[in-house]
């Protein structure tokens, strides 16, 4: 009933974990066996620090994170992933240009089963949402190279645009999207609170403009989509499929719940049987139709 399939990728359920949650190693991955799919932490040519604490708070609906991509380098990452037990791993890296894209690409390829592009950290500049758009193309070819399915994570601003790019070269399926460009100002010290002062605002808030970006990109291009941001329970997975998402993915949530996938396929199981449909895929973009 809930068996989907994502650019050749069979999953046994639509709901994957997002990449930069809880998957810096093994065993935290390896904790989310009841995900269709598990999104590695972003990983980049070199290793990279990030920023100065803080990096992460709470606001009213949601998170702002500005962690700055840390992470250990590909080729220490590789270690963490090279035995680890899950079905569906899909890498997620990042890189300054098409040439570095492929690089991390080409070593990290043989050890999961698709590559998702973060072309869109909205805290990171050039390896984030300012990786201008007319080179996305060419990149998006390079990595392709690689001969694994090629996800493109883009964020709200100008997806439309950047999407047109990621498709030109190739894209097997667009992630939209990553946490939107926000801060917050503690008003007792009159500064911003995250030590990059900006970082991505994630979580409950965001729901409507992913949802947003998930029709619009349904409605103008061909290929499957992967929903993400605010998804705190089965139906808003429901709301993101019917707005054409294949698959979606969760963030934010693991904050407040540990393990909520097995709960979040039951409800989907049980929503689905009430309402008449024998597959998910049966809800796929019907809202896109009226
Ligand atoms: C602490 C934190 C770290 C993140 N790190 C990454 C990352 O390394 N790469 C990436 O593509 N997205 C990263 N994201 C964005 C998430 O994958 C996701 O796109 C975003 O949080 C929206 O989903 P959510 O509302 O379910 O959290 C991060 C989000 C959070 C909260």
């Amino acid at each position: 009933m809930l068996e989907v399939e994502v650019a050749g990728i069979k999953m046994r359920n639509p709901v994957m974990l997002a990449s930069g949650i809880c998957d810096l190693t093994k065993e935290s991955m390896e904790k989310f066996s009841s995900a269709g799919a598990i999104v590695t932490k972003s990983v980049g040519i070199e290793k990279r620090a990030g920023y100065k604490n803080p990096v992460f708070c709470e606001t009213e609906c949601g998170i702002l994170n500005a962690i700055g991509l840390s992470n250990p380098g590909v080729d220490e990452y590789i270690k963490e992933i090279n035995e680890i037990k899950i079905e569906n791993l899909i890498a997620s890296i990042f890189g300054k240009d098409e040439s570095e894209f492929y690089k991390v690409a080409k070593k990290i390829s043989p050890y999961v089963k698709a590559i998702e592009m973060n072309m869109s950290c909205p805290h990171a500049k050039k390896v984030g949402m300012e990786y201008p758009s007319d080179e996305i193309n060419s990149a998006v070819e390079n990595v392709k190279k690689t001969g694994k399915p090629v996800f493109v994570k883009l964020g709200m601003e100008n997806i439309l645009r950047r999407a047109e790019n990621a498709i030109e070269g190739g894209a097997d399926a667009i992630v939209a999207i990553n946490s939107v460009k926000a801060m917050k100002i503690c008003i007792d010290f009159a500064e911003p609170i995250l030590g990059n002062k900006i970082g991505g605002y994630s979580g409950k808030g965001i729901k409507p403009i992913g949802v947003r970006c998930v029709y619009e990109i349904s409605q103008n291009f061909d290929l499957p989509v992967i929903g993400v941001g605010g998804i705190m329970n089965a139906e808003d997975v429901i709301e993101y499929m019917m707005a054409g998402a294949n698959a979606v993915q969760i963030g934010s949530l693991i904050y407040y719940e540990e393990k909520p996938f097995a709960k979040i396929c039951k409800n989907l199981e049980e929503w689905l049987d009430k309402n008449g449909y024998s597959s998910i895929n049966d809800i796929v973009g019907i809202a896109l139709k009226k």
